[in-house]
């Protein structure tokens, strides 16, 4: 028997609804296998938690889920309308994914058979790009001040870090993927034309590690014309690799022109596998929409499918994306997001059947 220790973090808003909804379907998937056990552990982390102790997962929060023995961590959104969100965040998301180490997030933007496009161009064919995400640092290094609050002298620095070892390593991850999963191209996201320190060091580390990929194309975009591209050459976009923020600003747009938020993964990938890695839908926590078996669990159940990839469960995860495809080329169930009135559960069951 393979045993998968998982841990949980349902958190805030939709949440617990398609945290179980991920659940539900791994139980299907080790029911079919046989031989492999998922066992989770829930951690009742997050906002309503702050509310009532001031932090939003305890002080050896990271040291438990370290020491835990797990193989993943499954979290789903952090934000509660009580709570500024920088402190939300920065009080679960952030600090695991640095403490971590999770230097990627990979996050697919694929266009699914059955799902509208926004875009007029936009097809199964064209609409299938992957972005490599620094993680750790850059833009959200957490580096900075603010002094002089309230008064006319007031200033507020947010620095910009990033270090050779986790660019470079990134981008070597970048290159290896697009490699093993037979891609054509690698696109660096900069803008090294207004940013003449990090971008340009950017820029040069790119270089650097392209010239040991002779095997892989490889090109760079300004992040602004990159939103361009994406949307009116998206057939030219593959595999690309960019900072903490513009890859969080490029991946809600790449959710957008692939049919929905409701649909997009992600993957916060420590390589190295020294610390457990993290999967999360990238959208919010919807309040408007909380607790109403309303929320398309397809971006939580398509994270826990990277995982299965990631620990090396293969054939589930190919199963597991087998069935969320054909879900969506049927078409018959479909949660609002999607323009249908299914709800959670009845999308949860439709993958299950799927599989
Ligand atoms: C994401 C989210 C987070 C981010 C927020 C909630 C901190 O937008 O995962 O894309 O910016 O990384
Ligand atoms: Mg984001």
């Amino acid at each position: 028997m393979r045993h998968v220790q998982l841990a949980v973090v349902p958190a805030d808003g939709v949440g617990p609804e398609v945290l179980r909804s991920s659940r539900t379907v791994l139980e299907a998937l080790a029911q079919i296998d046989g031989g492999i056990a998922f066992e989770f552990r829930e951690f009742d982390w997050g906002s309503e938690r702050y509310l009532k102790t001031g932090s939003l997962m305890p002080e050896d929060g990271t040291r438990q889920l370290e020491q835990g023995g797990f193989d993943g961590i499954l979290l789903g959104p952090v934000g509660d309308m009580r709570i500024p969100d920088h402190v939300t965040l920065g009080g679960l998301v952030l600090p695991i994914r640095q403490e971590f180490d999770q230097y990627v997030n990979l996050r697919p933007m694929r266009l699914l058979e059955g799902v509208e496009s926004p875009l007029r161009n936009g097809t199964v064919q064209n609409l299938n790009m992957v972005c490599m995400r620094e993680n750790c640092e850059g833009e959200y290094a957490g580096v900075g001040g603010r002094v002089h609050r309230g008064k006319a002298e007031e200033v507020a620095i947010q620095s910009i870090v990033h270090t050779r070892a986790i660019t470079e390593r990134l981008m070597r991850f970048t290159f290896e993927w697009a490699l093993k999963h037979g891609r054509k191209l690698v696109t660096s996201v900069t803008k090294s034309n207004s940013m003449q320190y990090n971008m340009v060091f950017w820029d040069d580390v790119f270089r650097e590690v392209a010239a040991d990929y002779p095997a892989m194309a490889h090109d760079q975009q300004l992040v602004d014309s990159m939103t361009v591209r994406m949307i009116a050459r998206p057939e030219s976009v593959d595999v690309f690799v960019g900072s903490n923020l513009f890859g969080d600003i490029l991946t809600d747009l790449g959710a957008a022109i692939t049919g929905s938020m409701g649909l997009a993964p992600s993957a916060n990938l420590n390589p190295e596998r020294k610390y457990p890695s993290l999967f999360q839908a990238i959208h919010g926590w919807a309040f408007d929409i909380a607790g109403k078996n309303l929320a398309n669990p397809i971006a939580s159940i398509w994270s826990a499918q990277l995982m299965l990839d990631f620990l090396g469960e293969t054939e589930l995860a190919a199963r597991l994306m087998g069935a969320i495809e054909r879900v969506m080329r049927e078409g018959k169930v479909k949660t609002r997001d999607l323009g249908g009135t299914s709800t959670t559960e009845e999308m949860t069951k439709a993958v299950c059947a799927a599989l």
